[in-house]
């Protein structure tokens, strides 16, 4: 489904500030990404010219959010922001207790280390990085339960971040409800392209895990955005407003980790959030050894107070529109190319198929990563790899995970590129695709033993 055909999602903001970009050349590009290993990673930023590595952390503030900057309270403890922090969570998302961390790789610690003992399973909605690998170290197995569509590039299934209601059954069947600390309900799913969950299926995992007495923890990072796609292509809801949808995903939940620095629009920040009293008080001991103490966890008062006032920002109509309108747009003009990206188009990127935008270089050869590189010399577009290098190795065997979808995402920073840098990246990707018969793979010469995509290092083959 496409969501806007004309502009009436135009941004509803006007520009304040700008910050100056700068065009490189060719050459120059060649020489610097065999410098960063082709990993765009490992790149400067001052060398990008559009920045859509992430969006984490890369969204523009509003004016109110800048003002509320200077209203930090940078008391070591008590400060004022972290109350404002935690009655913007309370009254938008409805958990009872908050414990505030740096991002939300934090609160996944702390969230892993007080529910997950050595043997338990943790079902999920498909795997993030750093999610299962703090599931792994606190001695648990992710297992996979999301819909098969979600792993079909080209399925046009509405809500690809689906639990499969029969493989979770059959995995508590089999591990045992004891054996199973929580399911981990993504919303979004990143890694599937930024697909959404419906409501109707987050109620039914609801009543299947309440018949088994086993908790949903919700990575909550873009919930904001699940909830208007809810709006948008679940017809029971499509007249109730994001702020009620996202209260009402909070609600069949029981705890939740995020990452504020996506949806909630700040540069960094986290927190983890509950409803049980028993895992909060452990959480509040944990966070004082990993974080900082319980009423700031790693933030500076002012990026507290940014936080509550973007969570405010994220649930607006007229934000979330003009939000995943531009990456719809984007996904829109790449498909007009014959570009083949996965579809239906999710909410903070586009996300291109590289196994058939490089058929002729074989997974372990990288295309993705390949893929990405290549845009980059092309314009100075940088992108990042969700692969076969972001999915890893197997644990027990060591060997590289295979994972269906090989995919390059150019994600979306909120509120920062215009229609114009679109279009550009548009122009640079069919470059790419034109020429893509010349463009052989790359093969893996450093490797770090966590979280390589962030690190590792390739040669051309
Ligand atoms: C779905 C999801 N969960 C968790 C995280 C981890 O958050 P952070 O990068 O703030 O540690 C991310 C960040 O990319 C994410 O996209």
């Amino acid at each position: 489904m496409v969501l806007v055909k004309h502009k009436s999602w135009a941004e509803p903001y006007k520009i304040k500030v700008v910050e100056p970009l700068f065009i490189t050349t060719r050459e120059f590009r060649e020489k610097v990404i065999a410098e960063a290993g082709y990993n765009t990673f490992l790149l400067r930023s001052e060398d990008v010219y559009i920045d859509l590595l992430t969006d984490s952390g890369t969204s523009a503030m509003s004016d109110r959010q800048m003002a509320g900057l200077m209203l930090g309270d940078e008391a070591y403890a008590g400060s004022r922001n972290f109350y404002h922090m935690e009655d913007a969570i309370r009254k938008y998302y409805g958990y009872k207790y908050v414990v505030p961390t740096h991002q939300g790789r934090g609160a996944e610690h702390i969230m892993s280390s007080i529910l997950i003992k050595a043997g338990d399973f943790i079902p999920g909605n498909m795997y993030f990085t750093t999610t299962k690998l703090h599931q792994e170290l606190a001695g648990g197995v992710f297992v996979d339960v999301i819909v098969d569509d979600a792993h079909d590039p080209n399925s046009l299934f509405p809500f690809k971040g689906n639990v499969d209601l029969n493989k979770l059954e059959s995995v508590i069947k089999k591990e045992g409800a004891n054996k199973i600390p929580y399911v981990a309900i993504a919303t979004t799913v990143n890694m599937a392209g930024g697909q959404p969950i419906s409501l109707e299926n987050l109620r039914a995992v609801r009543e299947l895990t309440s018949r088994y007495g086993i908790r949903i923890i919700h990575d909550m990072t873009r919930v904001a955005e699940n909830a208007f796609m809810i709006k948008m292509r679940e017809e029971p809801f499509k007249d109730w407003s994001v702020a009620e949808i996202v209260k009402e995903i909070c609600s069949l939940t029981d705890g939740a980790t995020m990452s504020a620095k996506k949806d909630a629009l700040v540069s960094i920040g986290g927190f983890l959030a509950v409803n049980d009293e028993f895992v909060f008080e452990e959480a509040r001991n944990m966070v004082v050894i990993y974080e900082g103490l319980h009423t700031y966890g790693g933030m500076a008062g002012r990026d507290m107070e940014a936080m509550a006032i973007g969570i405010e920002e994220s649930v607006q109509f007229d934000h979330m529109h003009a939000r995943i309108g531009q990456v719809h747009y984007l996904g829109q003009k790449l498909i007009e190319f014959g570009i083949p990206i996965v579809r239906p188009l999710g909410t903070h990127g586009v996300f291109l198929n590289a196994k058939e935008f490089l058929p002729h270089i074989p997974q372990e050869n990288f295309p993705a990563q390949t893929l990405a590189a290549e845009i980059y010399i092309d314009s100075g577009v940088r992108s990042m790899e969700r692969g076969i290098v972001s999915a890893g190795r197997d644990s027990t065997t060591g060997e590289h995970r295979f994972p269906e979808l090989e995919l390059v995402r150019l994600t979306i920073p909120r509120r920062v590129y215009t229609q114009a840098h679109m279009d550009v990246v548009a122009e640079s990707v069919q470059s790419v695709f034109e020429t893509r018969q010349g463009i052989n793979g790359l093969k893996m010469v450093y490797e770090p033993k966590h979280l390589r995509f962030f690190q590792a290092r390739f040669e051309k083959k």
